[in-house]
């Protein structure tokens, strides 16, 4: 499946200083067609990373970017200009533009990441001006399609990170942890392609068809669902429960009553491009 990707096949590199990851998923290229895990349509990237025990990342400062993290596994702290928070298992934290962030891994094992690398277009207002940290488990919890539970990792103003008040759009997201009892199906449902769904598989495992493929869906690996299928589904066919980290991402204008509407930029060649 070109959609689906292990963490640990992807090639590694650093990030933050001292942050060793995996970057998963790019943005497409349309010049460069064909390049491994360059999917994406909103998102610059989807990568896993890891500190190691009582490393630092560098201080780091992102300009015309912002950044989603979300702990995997380990504790740690978070050192930004208003001072140390603790992090752990559980935690999103986001990090708007300009803001320096410096992540230290104070436990005795690796402090594990997703991370979520999104560029701010120019003129665009963020409206937070300093770190966020939720944890989905003090969040309510919801039902998808079905048969999922979810408990949103962000809600509410940074569910829409990205504000470009200039040209009224705004990029909507959904972040959410996920989780799926034993012997369970969703409904199978169709995307539109402009739009970026990520599920990476924490715990648990099961069978993801996505259009006419299917790939057993294990830990660590990561499916972007749309564009590359009209539509996908997931089947927990085992006897434990599985647990995923999910993110949504499209580009919506602001209408003059304050309705949104989706922008669609269907793909070259895409079953959307074709109507
Ligand atoms: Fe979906």
């Amino acid at each position: 499946m070109k959609c689906a990707r292990h963490w640990l096949d992807c090639p590694s590199s650093l990030t933050h200083g001292n942050m060793i990851q995996r970057v998963i998923f790019t943005r497409e290229d349309p010049e460069n067609p064909g390049v491994e895990g360059a999917v994406m349509r909103n998102i610059e990237s989807f990568a896993r990373a890891y500190l190691e025990p009582g490393v630092s990342s560098v201080p780091h400062v992102n300009r015309g970017i912002q950044e989603t993290f979300f702990v995997v596994d380990g504790e740690g702290i978070l050192l930004t200009d208003d001072g140390e928070q603790p992090i752990r298992q559980g935690n999103g934290i986001y990090v708007p533009p300009d803001v320096s962030h410096t992540f230290i891994n104070s436990g005795n094992k690796p402090l594990e990441f997703v991370i979520v690398v999104e560029v701010v277009p120019n003129g665009t207002e963020v409206e937070a001006k300093t770190a966020l940290i939720s944890n989905y488990c003090g969040n309510p919890m919801g039902i998808g399609h079905w048969k999922f539970l979810d408990r949103a990792v962000f809600a509410g103003t940074p569910n829409e990170l990205i504000h470009d008040r200039k040209n009224r759009m705004v990029q909507r997201h959904a972040v959410l942890v996920v989780v799926m009892d034993p012997m369970q199906t969703s409904d199978s449902h169709p995307h539109t392609t402009d739009k970026d769904e990520i599920w990476y598989m924490l715990k648990g495992e099961g069978v993801h068809v996505v259009g006419e493929e299917m790939v057993i869906h294990k830990p660590g690996m990561a499916i972007q669902v749309a564009p590359c299928s009209p539509g996908h589904t997931l089947i927990n066919h085992t006897d434990e429960p599985l647990m995923a980290f999910y993110i949504a991402a499209a580009v919506y204008r602001v209408e003059d009553d304050g309705s949104y509407t989706r922008v669609l930029e269907p793909l070259p060649g895409s079953r959307a491009a074709k109507k």
